[in-house]
């Protein structure tokens, strides 16, 4: 995948919000997106441009309350036309980049296990943390070589206003 992949400007906003909208076919992931940013929890929001400019694919990256120096990865988008063509591959793999070099220990995702642990997440990682999405389709991936110090899991505040 070698279409360009940058951070979101300010005037990106409403066409993140179109994009994640299209991509889940309704709102409450674009909404999060919004609350994240409007509260200052948005650790990373990358896109991806395609051919013509567009915004064709989304990661968010949010802070979490603890365990200290983890982050959430929620929601990746990819335009319904342009899945399965390996750009939420490419998006995860950057914000997995990111969060290592800047000396994040740990990434927490709810999602599906068939897809996420191709990309190095496991159920195994996130198990010995408490968090009310524990189960079976709660991740994690360590990033650095330590032990990341196990506490309960708090999202950030717009993951509770959810609908
Ligand atoms: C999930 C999503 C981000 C993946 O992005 P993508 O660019 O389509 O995926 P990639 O091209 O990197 O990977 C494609 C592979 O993942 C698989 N895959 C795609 N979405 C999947 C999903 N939700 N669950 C399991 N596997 C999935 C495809 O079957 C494909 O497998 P294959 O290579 O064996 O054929 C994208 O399909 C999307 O926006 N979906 C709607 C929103 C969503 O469900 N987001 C994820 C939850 S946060």
């Amino acid at each position: 995948m070698s279409l360009p992949l940058r951070q979101e400007r300010p005037d990106d906003a409403p066409a993140i919000h179109a994009l994640i909208t299209a991509a889940f076919g309704q709102e409450d992931e674009a909404n999060l997106v919004d609350a994240l940013r409007q509260d200052g929890d948005l650790w990373l929001s990358l896109v991806m441009e395609g051919e013509d400019g567009e915004i064709i694919g989304h990661i968010a990256l949010s802070r979490l309350k603890s365990p200290k120096n983890a982050l959430a990865l929620a929601p990746v988008s990819v335009t319904p036309k342009r899945q399965g063509e390996g750009i939420g591959g490419a998006l995860i793999r950057r914000a997995i980049k990111e969060a290592r070099s800047k000396g994040k220990t740990l990434i927490f995702v709810l999602g599906d296990p068939a897809y996420y642990t191709r990309l190095g997440f496991n159920v195994e990682t996130a198990a010995p943390f408490d968090c009310i999405y524990a189960g079976d389709y709660f991740m994690a991936l360590e990033l650095g070589d330590e032990k990341a110090e196990v506490a309960p899991v708090v999202y950030a505040d717009a993951f509770g206003r959810l609908g």
